[in-house]
């Protein structure tokens, strides 16, 4: 692997990948524990916080909204709690930069506070849509101004009443923000949940002391309650960890073990996946930190087999796509994986759909791109020059396979792997050495 000095990185061909490996925090879960500690009475203690910039950005509005944040070592942070409604009016607009999870979740917290708050982001941000988090809120009386339904938004907050909600898409943060601004709200607010998607506010809500109602068909929460400060450790991210099975399970004779995962039932889908890929997959839950299973995983190489994601799956394995893709294009020529369903991923972080069919093409695969999805194809590869399209998981999954091409690959747009993963290329490097 080489480092150039802009945003290039060139992976070369490897043919081993073994090792043991810890993941950063999970982001989703680190996002929730900031921002509920920060509307919490007392001081929370976060440790195994994640290190990627997408949470930096949730603890630089957080401060903006006038949080006391002290850093006490890497990972580790003490949060003053402001108490429920008790944040102040910023001064500034909320930057989110690339975090879609920052915007959306915050939108619901500020939206039940009597000021004005403009939260902003990078250009990818800006392009997200918005409309599904405004509606809610509007509807639960607060006043939001955007350009199209995208940021940035200004959120005039004030007093809430509680709503029934049924989302048109199924997303885990729509239904939180629209669950935090109900903390705020008067009586009780339902978010419809015909599709499951991750539950991490519902398990750090009850963490924090909050009473949740969850049934088959949505989740309750009863405006009012207060948040009592806690002590708590975020799981490694097995999103991050979908990575090392794409390495491991396409790399003959290899296998990669990981500590410290979170294993929540609503993420663990992609070890589904995997397996019905023909990567070997063990895993155990060892403990349970606030709600939230841990565990060890283990991925080893095996035979491998075409596999397809069907669209209620979608939500469940929606941040693991990528990397599944990356295992399918180090199957044996041939072999296929399907995604349908999925139109959600053209408006991620990037257009998934497409920069991911652009950049796979690119070093050999062959890809079909549908609306909601697309077929790649296992195809000898080359490797050549790749665009991550400031993706953090996109320049992954082009690293994750790169290693299995003829030639070398340089990846552009490759720092971006700091929104989640600082530090993932040199722990590729280590894994093939
Ligand atoms: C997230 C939910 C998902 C996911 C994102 C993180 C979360 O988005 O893609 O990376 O932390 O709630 P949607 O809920 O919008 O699908």
């Amino acid at each position: 692997m080489l480092r150039t000095p802009a945003d290039f990185v060139t992976i070369s061909p490897q043919s081993r990948a073994s090792g043991r490996v810890r993941v950063p925090g999970d982001k989703s879960i680190s996002h929730r524990y900031a921002m509920l500690a920060a509307m919490a009475d007392g001081e929370s203690t976060i440790s195994g916080f994640s290190p990627g910039a997408d949470c930096a950005a949730t603890l630089e509005c957080l401060r903006g909204l006038g949080v006391t944040i002290r850093r006490t070592g890497p990972g580790s942070m003490t949060i003053l709690g402001r108490g429920l409604g008790g944040l102040q009016a910023p001064d500034n607009a909320l930057d989110a930069v690339n975090s879609g999870t920052t915007m959306r979740l915050l939108s619901g917290i500020v939206a039940g506070h009597p000021f004005r708050t403009v939260m902003t982001g990078d250009a990818s941000l800006q392009r997200r849509p918005m409309r599904r988090i405004i509606d809610p809120l509007t509807k639960m009386g607060a006043r939001i101004d955007a350009r199209d339904g995208r940021p940035p938004l200004t959120i005039e907050g004030g007093s809430l009443h509680g709503i029934t909600h049924e989302p048109q898409v199924p997303s885990a943060q729509v239904k939180s923000g629209v669950l935090l601004a109900g903390l705020h709200a008067s009586g009780r607010t339902r978010v419809g949940e015909v599709i499951p998607t991750r539950d991490h506010t519902e398990r750090a809500l009850e963490a924090f002391g909050v009473r949740v109602a969850r049934d088959t068909t949505g989740v309750e929460v009863e405006g009012g309650q207060r948040l009592q400060a806690q002590t708590l450790t975020v799981p490694g991210d097995i999103s991050g960890a979908a990575f090392w099975a794409a390495l491991a399970g396409g790399t003959p004779g290899s296998s990669i073990h990981i500590d410290g995962v979170g294993l929540n039932l609503s993420r663990i889908a992609v070890l589904e996946m995997f397996r019905r890929a023909g990567v070997r997959v063990d895993f155990s839950r060892d403990d349970e930190r606030a709600g939230e299973p841990v565990g060890t995983v283990s991925f080893s190489a095996a035979d491998c087999e075409s596999f397809t994601v069907d669209p209620d799956e979608v939500p469940l394995v929606i941040d693991e796509i990528p990397a599944l893709a990356a295992f399918a294009a180090m199957m044996p020529a041939g072999k296929t994986f399907t995604v349908r369903g999925a139109g959600e991923l053209r408006v991620k972080e990037s257009d998934r759909i497409s920069s991911l069919a652009a950049g796979f093409r690119a070093i050999g695969a062959h890809v079909e791109e549908y609306d909601d999805g697309f077929t790649l194809e296992a195809r000898p590869l080359a490797g050549g020059a790749v665009d991550a399209a400031g993706d953090h998981r996109l320049a992954m999954a082009f690293a994750i396979a790169a290693t299995r091409a003829a030639g070398p690959t340089t990846i552009s747009g490759a720092s971006s792997v700091d929104v989640s993963y600082p530090g993932f290329f040199d722990e590729l490097a280590r894994l093939t050495r």
